[in-house]
């Protein structure tokens, strides 16, 4: 059966695209019932994003969310988002807090992992597909999509035949960046098809304007579960709209069978929050806007801006054109990293330093030596010797999976934050996010015995990232 299936991302991709990831569990809690009921694939609602949001911002414990939506959508399978081996998290951590971590996701209710790595490097996603399905979960596998030379339908089969290889049970096509056009994704779609047994899914982006048109065809072509949000936080930098996308493939063969009813109603609550987000500032109708950038420069739309905030940092905001065109110059000589978190500020910084000290390379970031390196594993394309030695200098690059060289960390993690341990996940919020983590215990611990205006050093300390 051809049946079309729908991965609902509005928990979690939708607000993060739009809204700096700042829904609350309350703003969620009313219309999950009826979200049970509507028969999604599944729900995306969880991943390092809103993790980190709900303690830095929302002063919520993304444990007890999870939890609540569990509890409150019981028929419906819940997806996270997982960066392989860096898992909620900012830098590679050991295989034994990652065991734990995906462990304790899945006994608090997660039943798909999604998991990727930013250079495609196959080593980075072994140990979190073994956990997954260890702990009984759907262990499904993300391309990291992005374009180029050696970026070729047969560089993406190659690495979709060692997922499956590696047990994976699916694969995504993940096109943060918006840069796939509808000829292009179906071609890639047949392909993948043609080159795997497992289920094809895609996640893309309507930023360029383009998310529909590519769902229409991956869908021609095979693909068996699609991305998509709810139409009040859908287009701009977020996704195609939920119930368009049903509309569009009703009485063919690809019918979802989702009642389109049910899904206006839902809507309508959405509608009462779009407003209200943007009454309070936090969606920016301009982000509603699709944006064709991404496909001429060939970065992801958030990158550009990135690139754009630094540039005037410096006071340079002019030379944009010298760094949009210095920045496939530096993933050229790095091994054609894919531009996604943590790569795409790696490269887009490093463009930037090299613009605006006026040699290449002069000033290497921390972060770029240490992917030259090796450490965040292995780019698309081999770096030259020559060019590892100027970065690197007497440092020696390494070519194993830089996990193995991390000694298991679980207790150590576990005693520096057993002042604040009140459930056995705490220790996990503390690994994935130790500079905010304390500050969100102590808050916790202060609402619970009624102290209020406590203030601790953590306070103080500023995020790195
Ligand atoms: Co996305």
């Amino acid at each position: 059966m051809a049946k079309l299936q729908i991965t609902e991302t509005v928990l979690r991709d939708a607000h993060q695209s739009l809204l700096a990831t700042r829904m609350p569990i309350e703003d969620m809690l009313p219309i999950l019932p009826k979200m049970n009921k509507v028969g999604f694939y599944s729900c995306e609602m969880w991943g390092g994003a809103t993790f980190d949001s709900c303690i830095r911002f929302l002063n919520e414990d993304p444990w007890e969310r999870l939890r609540i939506i569990r509890k409150e959508m019981p028929d419906t399978k819940l997806q996270m988002l997982f960066r392989g081996q860096n898992m909620l998290g900012y830098r590679p951590y050991a295989d034994d807090v990652l065991e734990y971590f995906v462990q304790k996701s899945v006994s608090n209710g997660i039943d798909i992992i999604r998991i990727f790595d930013a250079l495609n490097d196959i080593r980075n996603l072994q140990t979190a597909i073994k956990a997954a399905k260890k702990e009984g979960a759907h262990a499904q596998v993300a391309i990291s999509y992005t374009t180029g030379e050696v970026f070729t339908n047969e560089y993406y089969c190659n690495y979709a035949k060692q997922i499956e290889e590696a047990g994976a049970d699916s694969i995504c096509i993940k096109d943060m960046a918006a840069l796939l056009t509808p000829y292009n994704t179906e071609k890639l779609v047949r392909d993948l098809k043609a080159t795997v047994k497992i289920p094809i899914q895609l996640h893309t982006h309507y930023t360029s304007g383009l998310a529909s048109m590519c769902i229409m065809k991956a869908v021609e072509a095979g693909c068996d579960v699609v991305d998509t949000a709810m139409s009040p936080l859908a287009l701009g930098t977020s996704h195609a709209p939920t119930e368009s996308v049903v509309a569009a493939f009703q009485g063919t063969e690809y019918d979802t069978g989702l009642d389109l009813k049910l899904l206006t109603e839902i809507r309508e609550y959405f509608m009462g929050l779009r407003a209200k987000y943007i009454e309070k500032g936090l969606l920016d109708p301009k982000m509603l806007a699709t944006d064709a950038n991404a496909l001429i420069y060939q970065v992801p739309g958030g990158m550009l801006s990135n690139l754009l905030s630094q540039l005037k940092q410096a006071g340079k905001e002019d030379q944009l054109n010298e760094v949009l065109q210095e920045v496939p110059r530096v993933r050229k000589d790095s091994g054609y990293p894919p531009l996604v978190t943590p790569t795409s500020q790696i490269v887009g910084t490093q463009a930037v330093f090299n613009v605006i000290h006026g040699e290449r390379y002069k000033v290497a970031t921390k972060e770029f030596k240490a992917m030259v390196k090796g450490e965040y594993g292995k780019t698309p394309v081999e770096i030259s010797p020559e060019f590892q030695k100027k970065i690197l200098g007497d440092v020696e690059p390494i070519t194993c999976r830089f996990a193995d060289t991390i000694a298991p960390e679980l207790e150590t993690l576990r005693a520096e934050c057993s002042e604040w341990i009140e459930q056995e996940e705490d220790v996990l919020t503390y690994a994935m996010f130790p500079n905010v983590a304390p500050k969100f215990f102590e808050k916790r611990r202060n609402e619970k015995y009624g102290i209020d205006g406590a203030h601790s050093d953590a306070e103080n300390k500023v995020h790195p990232v």
